[in-house]
């Protein structure tokens, strides 16, 4: 039986020569030349930033040419890191907050990454696109308004320029083993996904002194944290604020832009009571900080329904206590995956109504790039993705070519945030998605992590 994805997957085939003209194929012929050496630029210098640096300063195909950001503090650990690594400190931009303008001006960038605060990613995206960059990176998510969505997506296409958000989740080894199993068509044709961000940030938000760790950290001292400004987010915004680690691979498996697209969706949000009672817990009735009125809703549950008829249930869980856990599930017409108890059924071959252990999956189902690059992710944070996700952009850009995930995901999946504020604020109601790709969805090509080499 020939079902609908088949026919859409089918029709991109036959339609290959027509998908030359998509806007995935924005760039001239791919340059073959790997040994190029990207010149790459970092905007925000924070603890992400100083990650990615890290990462960057042990590849030998990488040069980091600028750096920007505008605390102190955080320039001294990044010089740290530079030293650390045995390389100068190279330039830096620094003094206000459109310095990183000024670092757009120069002449031999190849790439930039930008890992600032969520608002500040659309802008800056926008400015480097202005500026002529090709390649840009940018930390999760991509913007904030739809609207933001839809001027980097223009941008992007009119500039012929790659916008990849740097969704380390998407390589996690379980998620790609997984990815492996949907693509072997272990789970049979897939129905239902689940994903999340289920992640205790009481103490982010109000800096308690654990990240960092260290001195200059009084609970809710709003310096030298993600505190400065993760947590106005929770006082104004009431919705799925941080969609991308739970929607970016599942949305990979079921091939969302790529022969299949969101549809609708439509979020609920519980009552919020739990960085009150942290306040409380941590401060005393009288701290500054408990007659705030919090928006965010402490679990925000989000159904989207895709075009080719799976659900997904996403989850955004940041202000009670609980162990992190981004609560996967890929479930088909065979079998599941759980990641919560590690656990996968598959009719035919798990003993009946039992589940396996997870792990015995994993090991059979390793993902090629993971069989091949598993040395090089030692110690690359985040058990490993890290590398992946970085390394995916600097291959990228050595050969002139697509970023494995690229504008239409980010702008896909970022704009969850917008639209399940617009159901929550308005009941409940259904939003639908806008179609990012202009219709491209239909005959565009799922390239992400086809073989072992980026
Ligand atoms: N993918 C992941 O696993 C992961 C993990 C942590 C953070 N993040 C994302 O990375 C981004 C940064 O988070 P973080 O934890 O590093 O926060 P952070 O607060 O530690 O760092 C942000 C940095 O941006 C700098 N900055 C702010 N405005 C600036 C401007 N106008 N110009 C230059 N620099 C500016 C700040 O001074 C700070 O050093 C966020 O989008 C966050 O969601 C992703």
């Amino acid at each position: 039986m020939t079902t609908r994805r088949d026919f859409v997957r089918n029709i991109g085939l036959t339609a290959a020569g027509l998908s030359l003209l998509h806007p995935n194929n924005l760039l001239a012929t791919p340059d073959p030349t790997t040994d190029r050496k990207i010149r790459l630029a970092i905007i925000g210098a924070g603890f992400r930033g100083q990650n990615h640096i890290s990462l960057a300063l042990r590849r030998t195909d990488t040069e980091i040419v600028a750096i920007c950001d505008i605390d102190d503090r955080m320039l001294q650990r990044t010089a740290n890191v530079f030293k650390k690594a045995g390389k100068p400190m190279p330039k830096v931009f620094t003094g206000d907050p459109h310095a990183y303008r000024k670092l757009l001006e120069l002449k031999e960038l190849d790439a930039i990454i930008i890992a600032t605060p969520w608002e500040w990613h659309a802008p800056m995206i926008l400015d480097a696109l202005a500026a002529g960059i090709k390649y840009i990176g940018t930390e999760v998510v991509l913007g904030i308004t739809l609207q933001d969505h839809w001027d980097v997506v223009h941008a992007a296409q009119q500039q012929k320029a790659h916008v990849m958000m740097l969704e380390n989740v998407c390589y996690r080894r379980d998620v790609m083993a997984v990815l492996n199993m949907v693509r072997q068509n272990v789970f049979g044709e897939i129905v239902h996904l689940q994903g999340g961000y289920q992640h205790d940030l009481r103490g982010i938000k109000f800096n308690d002194g654990s990240n960092p760790p260290g001195p200059g950290a009084e609970f809710g001292d709003k310096a030298f944290s993600e505190a400065r400004w993760r947590t106005e987010h929770s006082v104004h915004r009431n919705g799925d604020l941080y969609p991308t680690h739970g929607i970016g691979p599942v949305a990979m498996m079921i091939d969302i832009n790529r022969g299949n697209r969101f549809v609708s969706l439509c979020s609920f949000s519980s009552k919020t009571r739990g960085l009150h009672e942290y306040i409380l817990s941590k401060g005393g009735p009288s701290h500054p900080s408990a007659r705030v009125n919090f928006a965010l809703g402490d679990v925000v549950t989000t159904n989207i329904k895709c075009a080719n008829g799976e659900t997904i249930l996403l989850q955004h869980d940041t202000n009670l206590p609980r162990p992190y856990s981004l609560g996967f599930r890929v479930q088909g017409t065979k079998g599941l995956w759980m990641d919560v108890n590690k656990s996968i059924y598959v009719e035919g071959a798990s003993k009946n109504d039992e589940w396996d252990q997870a792990q015995i999956w994993y090991d059979k189902y390793d993902h090629p790039l993971w069989r091949r690059w598993s040395k090089d992710t030692e110690n690359a944070g985040h058990g490993g993705m890290d590398f992946f996700v970085l390394h995916g952009f600097i291959e990228a850009a050595k050969r002139n070519a697509p970023t494995p995930m690229d504008v239409y995901d980010a702008a896909a999946w970022s704009a969850i945030t917008p639209l399940s504020e617009s159901s929550v604020s308005m009941g409940n109601e259904r939003v639908d998605f806008p179609d990012f790709t202009s219709g491209q969805w239909m005959y565009r090509k799922n390239d992400f992590a086809r073989g072992d080499d980026y």
